[in-house]
């Protein structure tokens, strides 16, 4: 039996609780932009040396070539949206054009949200959507130093306890953290993700009854979330669908919830000695209710077929009730469905095709709608983090060029360069003084110069096309200098 009367007790379960969970509430972000990994090629075709590399037109996220070592290609079809990043002293190589050249295709297309549920792991498959993406109270792991990353911020303000790499044990100090939004590797728009207030205070009152995911902005986070996540539902392969809080999608399942303001780790505890015998079948996840009280949510790891569902909800009711926990209402999806269902019905009155146009079409709607949703915002936070994310052991740095229409990329006129702009920054230099003249990279565009509204080339550029304009143009210098 658990005393929760004095108050020193208290406190020494709550350290208990702390330690024991917090280290389970840790997400982290999954895509791999690296080009050594296979699957980011179209059939796992690595590009091999002279080989043509081909980036869809809206690429959009950033690529990481910094390890493949003195890369020789023979020619880079660049995306109209899209980054590479490139070594700090690693070389790109142009081998002349060839017809025989082996093509390797990018696999990977558009932006990676923070707010699509995919892109972390972490929870259980039993959670809302909106909490298998970071909460106030998660523990965010990036990919390690040596990683590229690119994740476009959500649109609203959200809160988390900590962030780190990967390969670190200690996590970003906030003010650390804070810093990085004024880092040129961050494309600008509004840094969205903050740490969360008192972290400690939170950590402790996870248990309280109403500590939500995201707090505020709880609405419109969701459905920036459903945004992504709804036209991804597909079939609901069950009977009577649950409506699960912060869940994009209807939910097959099975569902126990209790509207006492009790404990979650005492419901979480009891969930799992009940359902201990089930792990191989169904996943469980215990959350507070936004009404204060607490619900286990069950679903089945596979399909859903129901009769598991049913016994184990069943199974935790009683141990519920046993431990003296009131149960307000236990409840299953029902019957399992089949998808063919849905043809069978409808095929032979519309013909599925119709079918397959109506489908179509609600999903565009529904990404049609996402897309505005999240780019009228402009809100483009995409961050690329390579080699020594803090600024004293910086090791790589990179430039980015912009397929502008006046210029692309242009030897800078030495004379009339801005100053003081590049120059306290040695690692930049490094890469961005090319036989005495400086590429304009945009990345270190005085803001002054900002012209509003400049359109995107429609027609890819190719790197061979840059190379040339480029060779012109130290030419013509060097012709200048001569005279
Ligand atoms: C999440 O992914 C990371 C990196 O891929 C891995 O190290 C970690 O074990 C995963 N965590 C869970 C709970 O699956
Ligand atoms: C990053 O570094 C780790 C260890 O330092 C290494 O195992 C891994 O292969 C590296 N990854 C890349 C993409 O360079």
């Amino acid at each position: 039996m658990l005393e929760f009367s004095a108050p020193y007790r208290k406190i020494v379960l709550c350290i208990i609780l702390i330690s024991k969970y917090s280290a389970a509430f840790e997400k982290h972000w999954l895509p791999d932009l690296e080009w050594q990994t296979a699957n980011n090629w179209v059939d796992g075709r690595i590009p091999e040396i002279d080989s043509r590399v081909i980036f869809p037109q809206q690429t959009r996220h950033a690529v990481g070539i910094a390890s493949a070592n003195n890369l020789r290609l023979s020619g880079i079809d660049l995306p109209s949206q899209g980054f590479l990043v490139l070594p700090r002293n690693g070389k790109l190589q142009l081998s002349n054009s060839r017809t025989d050249a082996k093509v390797s295709k990018w696999s990977k297309e558009g932006n990676f949200f923070w707010a699509d549920p995919v892109n972390w792991n972490g929870s259980s498959i039993a959670a809302p959507d909106l909490e298998r993406v970071p909460c106030r109270q998660d523990n965010v792991v990036l990919p390690s130093v040596n990683r590229t990353l690119s994740i476009l911020l959500p649109v609203r303000e959200v809160q988390v306890s900590s962030i780190r790499l990967s390969n670190e044990k200690q996590p970003f100090l906030e003010e650390e953290w804070i810093d990085f939004q004024d880092r040129r590797e961050f494309s600008t728009g509004r840094f969205t993700v903050k740490y969360t207030e008192l972290n400690l205070l939170y950590l402790a009152m996870r248990d309280c009854p109403r500590c939500f995911c995201q707090e505020n902005s709880l609405n419109d986070y969701l459905e920036e979330i459903c945004a992504i996540q709804r036209p991804r539902c597909g079939f609901t392969d069950c009977e009577y669908p649950l409506t699960v809080e912060g869940h994009c999608c209807p939910y097959c399942g099975g569902r126990v919830s209790t509207s006492e303001q009790i404990s979650l780790v005492m419901v979480q505890t009891a969930a799992d000695e009940a359902l201990e015998g089930y792990t191989e079948k169904i996943a469980w996840h215990t959350r507070r209710s936004w009404n204060g009280g607490v619900e286990v949510l069950i679903k089945e790891k596979g399909d859903y077929s129901g009769i598991v569902i049913q016994e184990a909800v069943e199974n935790l009711r009683e141990m519920l009730q046993t431990t003296g926990i009131h149960v307000t209402n236990a409840e299953t999806a029902g019957a399992a469905m089949k998808d063919s269902r849905l043809a069978v019905t409808l095929g032979p009155l519309l013909g599925t095709p119709l079918v397959l146009i109506v489908l179509l079409l609600l999903a565009f709607l529904y990404f049609g709608y996402s897309l505005e949703h999240i780019l009228s915002g402009c809100m483009e936070a995409v961050s690329s983090v390579r080699d020594g994310i803090r600024a004293d052991k910086q090791k790589h740095g990179f430039a980015r060029f912009e397929n502008i229409p006046e210029g692309n990329v242009r030897i800078a006129d030495l004379s009339g360069t801005s100053g003081g702009e590049v120059d306290d920054d040695d690692v930049v230099k490094g890469i961005t003084q090319v036989a005495g003249g400086r590429f304009e990279n945009p990345l270190y565009r005085s803001k002054r110069d900002k012209t509003e509204g400049r359109k995107i080339l429609d027609a890819p550029l190719t790197l061979a096309t840059l190379k040339s304009q480029i060779d012109d143009q130290l030419e013509n210098k060097e012709m200048d200098t001569e005279e």
